[in-house]
C-alpha cells in the first residue's frame, strides 16, 4: 500500500537535534534519496584554501557544456558562499573511502585563520583553469566558473549555485571498473542522511554508502 504524504511532517518525526526540521524539510528524511559526496574548494578572502564538505547536488549538460549545480549552499553563513560570489570560481572534488574522516574533519576544522585542506591531513594541489585549490588526494576534480546563483525560493536559507566545468581532472585508475573504478567500495561515497520511518519514527544514523555496479 503507498502511503500519502500531504505537505505536512509526519507525526512520529521527532526532533534529534534543536532546529533539525528547519536547517532540512522533513521530507529529506522520509524519502531519502542518496546524492554523490563531494568537498566544495575556494580561497578565503584571506588567501587561504576553505574546504566544505557538500552533497545536495546534480550535475548534467548538454552540446553547449557541462554544469555542477548544488542546490544547499547557506547564504548568510559559512564561508563558501562568500568566496563564490567574489572569486567566481570554485573546485569540486570527489574522495574515496580512505580519506574520508579527513574529509569529515573538514567540519570541525573550519576556522577562517586555518588553511582547511592542509591543516585537516589533505594536500593542496594548483587548479588548471581557476583560482582555487583543489585536493590532490581526491580522485576528481571539476574545475567551476560560477555561471548563476539564485535563493532556492524567495527567503530560503539556501542558494542554488550553477558552476560551468572548466577543466576535469581525473585519476586514471578510476577509467576502468576492472581496476579501482568509479564505483564500489573504492569509488564515489553517497550521503545516506538519517533515514526515518513514518509510521514508527525510527531514524538511522547518517552514513556514507558507496555505488554498487551491476
Ligand atoms: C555528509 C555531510 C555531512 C555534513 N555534516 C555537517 C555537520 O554535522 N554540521 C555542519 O555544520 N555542517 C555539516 N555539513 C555541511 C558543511 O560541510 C559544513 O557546514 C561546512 O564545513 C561549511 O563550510 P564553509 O564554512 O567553509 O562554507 C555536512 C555536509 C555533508 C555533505
Amino acid at each position: 500500500m503507498k502511503y500519502e504524504f500531504e505537505n505536512k511532517k509526519p507525526e512520529a518525526f521527532a526532533t534529534s537535534w534543536e532546529g533539525q526540521y528547519e536547517v532540512f524539510n522533513w521530507a529529506e528524511f522520509l524519502i531519502g534519496i542518496p546524492m554523490p559526496i563531494f568537498l566544495i574548494t575556494t580561497y578565503k578572502e584571506n588567501g587561504l584554501p576553505n574546504a566544505c564538505l557538500h552533497s545536495w547536488s546534480c550535475f548534467s549538460g548538454d552540446g553547449g557544456g557541462h554544469f555542477c549545480i548544488m542546490s544547499g549552499i547557506p547564504l548568510k553563513y559559512g564561508h563558501t558562499i562568500g568566496n563564490i560570489i567574489r572569486d567566481k570560481e570554485f573546485c569540486i572534488n570527489f574522495p574515496n573511502k580512505d580519506i574520508w574522516e579527513k574529509c569529515r574533519k573538514t567540519i570541525e576544522n573550519n576556522a577562517y585563520e586555518i588553511d582547511e585542506i592542509t591543516e585537516n591531513g589533505l594536500t593542496v594541489e594548483k587548479a588548471i583553469s581557476i583560482n582555487a585549490p583543489r585536493i590532490k588526494e581526491c580522485f576528481l576534480n571539476l574545475e567551476c566558473a560560477l555561471e548563476w546563483i539564485k535563493p532556492l525560493y524567495e527567503g530560503s536559507r539556501y542558494g542554488v549555485i550553477c558552476g560551468r566545468t572548466k577543466h576535469i581532472a581525473m585519476d586514471e585508475e578510476y577509467f576502468d571498473e576492472n581496476k579501482k573504478g568509479r564505483y564500489g567500495e573504492g569509488g564515489y561515497l553517497i550521503n545516506i542522511h538519517s533515514p526515518t520511518n513514518p509510521i514508527t519514527g525510527e531514524s538511522l544514523s547518517s552514513k556514507i554508502g558507496f555505488v554498487e555496479y551491476k
